[in-house]
C-alpha cells in the first residue's frame, strides 16, 4: 500500500483509533472527524501572551495567610485562573506520576484498550476526545480518567492499570491535600470559614495526552469548555497549550515548572453567587512535541444540592442562579458538546 493510500485508509478508522495510536503509525494529516469549521480554529483569533496570576503559598499556613487569601481571591474575581508554587506537593511524588502516565500511553494499544468503557461512571476509563453525546468535532486528546472520591480502597485500586497504581495513589492523596488547603482559603475569602471543604465529595483525576499534531491550527486540543466543579488543580508539563479566556481575549498560560494550575468550577461560581468566575478554557495541540497534563476535579457529590450561599445572599446582593443537584448539572453538561461556557451555567441562571 502506498503512503498516501494508508493515510486515506488511517481517516477512514480515525473515530476509532487513539490519537496516539494515529500518529504512531504515521498518519499525516488531521483526519476530518478532527478538523472545525474555520471560523471556530484556534487560529479564528488572535492569542495573547500575558501572565496569569502566580501565588506563591510559602506561608500560607502562617504569617502570610491574609497576603495569600487577598490574592487568591482577586485572581477568581478577576481570572478564574491562578498558578500556585511552593504549593507543597512534593516534586518527587510529582515526578513518579509524570512517570507513571508516559509508562501507561508507552503500552500497546490493546493493554490500554482494557480500560475503554461506555459512559461516566466506570472507576477507570480510557478513551479519546471528548465523549459527550453530539460532540460534532473530535479533540486531540486521549485520556484516562479515574474516580477517586472518598477512600482509596484496596478494591477500588484493583481496578487501577499496573504500571500507574503506586503513582497515582499517592500523586492523588498529595494533591487532595493542596486542594482542601486552597478550598480553605477560598472560604475565608467568603467570610464563611470551612463552607467550601465541606461541599468537595467526589473528585476525578485525570491524564490528558496530545500527541504531536500534523495540523494543530485545525484542530484542539480541548476545545473551549468551563470545568463542573468546585476548583480544578492542574498539573502541566513544559509545552503549554493551555489558552484562557479573559476579558474577551484568548490568553495563553506560560508553563511554570512543578507549579499547579488552579480554575474556578461552575460549581464555585454559582456557590459564591458569581463572585468566582468559572472560566472558558482550551488547549491547542503542539506540531513538534506531544504535551501532557494531569488535572484533579474537585466537586460536589452529585445528589448534592447547589445554590448561592445563603450567607452570601442580601437585597443588595440578590440570589443569581435557582438550586439543583450537581448530579442533574453534570448529567446536562455531559449531554452536550463543549461548546464554551455562557450556554452551560444558563442551566441554572435566574434572569
Ligand atoms: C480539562 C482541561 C486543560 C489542560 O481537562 O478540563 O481543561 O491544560 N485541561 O490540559
Ligand atoms: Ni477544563
Amino acid at each position: 500500500m502506498s503512503r498516501m493510500e494508508f493515510n486515506v485508509q488511517l481517516q477512514s478508522e480515525a473515530v476509532s483509533r487513539s490519537v496516539k495510536n494515529l500518529v504512531d503509525v504515521g498518519l499525516q494529516k488531521v483526519p476530518e472527524a478532527y478538523i472545525r469549521p474555520e471560523n471556530e480554529r484556534p487560529t479564528a483569533s488572535p492569542v495573547y501572551s500575558e501572565s496569569i496570576p502566580v501565588i506563591d503559598l510559602h506561608g500560607f499556613d502562617d504569617h502570610n495567610q491574609s497576603t495569600v487569601i487577598n490574592a487568591m481571591s482577586k485572581a477568581c474575581e478577576e481570572w478564574g485562573f491562578f498558578q500556585v508554587i511552593n504549593h507543597g506537593v512534593p516534586e518527587g511524588v510529582i515526578e513518579r506520576m509524570v512517570k507513571a502516565h508516559h509508562m501507561f500511553l508507552e503500552q500497546p494499544e490493546e493493554e490500554k484498550s482494557k480500560y475503554k468503557a461506555e459512559g461516566h461512571e466506570k472507576p477507570v476509563l480510557y478513551g479519546t476526545g471528548f465523549t459527550a453525546k453530539g460532540q460534532k468535532v473530535l479533540e486531540w486528546r486521549d485520556f484516562l480518567m479515574f474516580i477517586v472520591a472518598g477512600t482509596i480502597d484496596a478494591q477500588t485500586l484493583q481496578h487501577w492499570p499496573p504500571v500507574i497504581r503506586d503513582s497515582a495513589l499517592e500523586f492523588v492523596t498529595e494533591v487532595r491535600k493542596l486542594a482542601i488547603k486552597l478550598l480553605s482559603g477560598l472560604s475565608e475569602c467568603l467570610g464563611i470559614p470551612d463552607i467550601l471543604q465541606s461541599v468537595m465529595g467526589y473528585e476525578r483525576l485525570l491524564l490528558n495526552y496530545h500527541p504531536p499534531c500534523p495540523n494543530p491550527d485545525m484542530t484542539f486540543g480541548l476545545s473551549g469548555h468551563s470545568d463542573v466543579g468546585l476548583i480544578t488543580v492542574l498539573l502541566q508539563d513544559d509545552v503549554g497549550g493551555l489558552q484562557v479566556s479573559h476579558n474577551g481575549r484568548w490568553v495563553a498560560v506560560q508553563p511554570i515548572s512543578n507549579a499547579f494550575v488552579i480554575n474556578v468550577g461552575d460549581a464555585l461560581q454559582v456557590l459564591s453567587n458569581g463572585r468566582f468566575q468559572s472560566i472558558e478554557h482550551r488547549v491547542v495541540p503542539n506540531y513538534n512535541q506531544a504535551r501532557i497534563s494531569i488535572p484533579l476535579f474537585c466537586a460536589p457529590a452529585n445528589s448534592t444540592i447547589i445554590n448561592p450561599i445563603p450567607e452570601l445572599i442580601n437585597e443588595h446582593n440578590p440570589s443569581k442562579y435557582r438550586s439543583f443537584t450537581f448530579g442533574d448539572y453534570v448529567a446536562y453538561f455531559h449531554n452536550r458538546p463543549h461548546s464554551g461556557k455562557a450556554d452551560n451555567l444558563a442551566f441554572a441562571r435566574l434572569d
